[in-house]
């Protein structure tokens, strides 16, 4: 299983560029998380702060015991062979082809025979759809090429940890259902902690367990996806449907005056080619290919979620027990306790929420 990751009052600045702070969460083992936010809100300075590339002003992110933000030097590197990390930009090398730019982590970290690393980079390769191009070098190949090298490269560690930024950008949307596809695969083989920074909303709808949105130098919120995909906060309204109404500004966040106007605008009909659909909601998690193992993750996390239910906001609450199978109901007592009705139709959460916990909350 993937190592836990728990980040607390981690906050970061440059000079006096205040980018986040007293950022806390934690990334439970083996589970999918992607944090969202507007673009300059810190994304990738936070995975840097997480592997110790920056150093954060205070607050710690501790990973199998050590804290990054104050470990040794020695202590920071044996822990960084833990992660595995797409950079937002590939980061390859450009004089390296992609076979010595996926060898590098092996050839730099490990022992092992040129037969062994050939097998394992050519295995990686295949896994990210990049037979055949191994002799290519960077600039000759696509963004969307580059961007899967960048994650065979962050794989061939075996990591318990893996901090994709913005694995999907510069890909079509048909690359990027691939992709999807091929995160929640690759957890289910090898059970890591996964965190993606993404824009792409119909990637956080559908892949991750856990969801989060930093913005204006706060996590705004981190929790069971659940919650960010039914929540009512402005912005979360705002990024989920790609409105341009609402908090978040083109450089940076409005004030009350511009939003006023906005609303006003929209009041005298003025389109501003926005959709009125909203996405908002709870839409089914994306499963492994048939034929690969479940995620181990989907189990551990029903537990946990469910021992937590009760301090979710009701929405929330509502759709995890919606989205419960009649074993669940079974297994946490929900369906033995709503009995009256098949599990179609579960008991209302409020009948469910007001039940002594430890009727629904057992391991
Ligand atoms: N090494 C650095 N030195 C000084 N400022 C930096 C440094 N790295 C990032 N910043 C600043 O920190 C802020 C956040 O940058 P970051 O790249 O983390 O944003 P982001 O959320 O990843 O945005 P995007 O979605 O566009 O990738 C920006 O204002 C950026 O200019
Ligand atoms: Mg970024």
């Amino acid at each position: 299983m993937g190592a836990e990751v728990v980040i607390e009052g981690l906050t970061k600045s440059f000079g006096n560029q205040a980018i986040w702070r007293d950022v806390t969460l934690t990334l439970p083992p083996g589970e999918v998380s992607v944090m969202l936010g507007p673009s300059g809100t810190g994304k990738s300075v936070f995975l840097k702060s997480m592997i110790g590339l920056l150093k954060p002003d205070r607050g710690r992110c501790v990973v199998n015991g050590v804290d990054i933000v104050t470990c040794s030097e020695s202590k920071l590197y044996e822990t960084r062979k833990l992660f595995g990390v797409l950079f937002q930009d590939g980061a390859l090398f450009g004089s390296m082809n992609l076979f010595d730019n996926v060898a590098f982590p092996l050839r730099e970290h490990t022992r092992k025979s040129e037969a062994e690393i050939k097998r394992i980079v050519l295995e990686k390769l295949e896994l990210t759809g990049l037979q055949g191009a191994e002799r290519k070098l960077p600039g000759e190949i696509s963004g969307g090429m580059r961007k899967r090298a960048g994650l065979a490269r962050a794989l061939v560690l075996d990591p318990e940890i893996i901090l994709c930024d913005e694995p999907d950008s510069g890909l079509d949307p048909v690359r990027t259902a691939y992709l999807s596809q091929l995160l929640i695969d690759l957890n289910a083989q090898i059970d890591a902690t996964i965190l993606i920074v993404t824009h792409n909303i119909n990637l956080a709808r559908t892949v991750p367990d856990n969801l989060g949105m930093l913005f204006r130098r706060e996590l705004v919120m981190f929790g069971p996806r659940e919650v960010l995909l039914t929540s009512d906060e402005p912005v979360v309204a705002q990024f989920v449907n790609g409105r341009r109404r609402g908090p978040i500004g083109m450089s940076e966040e409005k004030d009350a005056a511009q939003m006023a106007q906005e609303e006003a605008h929209a009041a005298s009909g003025h389109s501003d080619g926005s959709s009125e659909d909203d996405l908002r909601g709870i839409v089914p998690q994306l499963e492994p290919t048939p034929g690969l193992p479940e995620r181990a993750a989907v189990r551990r996390r029903k537990d946990r979620v469910m021992s937590i239910l009760r301090s979710l906001p009701p929405a929330a609450q509502e759709g995890i027990i919606d989205s419960l199978t009649a074993e669940d109901r079974a297994r946490y007592g929900v369906g033995v306790l709503a009995g009256v009705r098949p599990s179609p139709h579960p008991r209302g959460v409020d009948e469910v929420a007001t039940l002594p916990k430890s009727t629904w909350d057992r391991p």
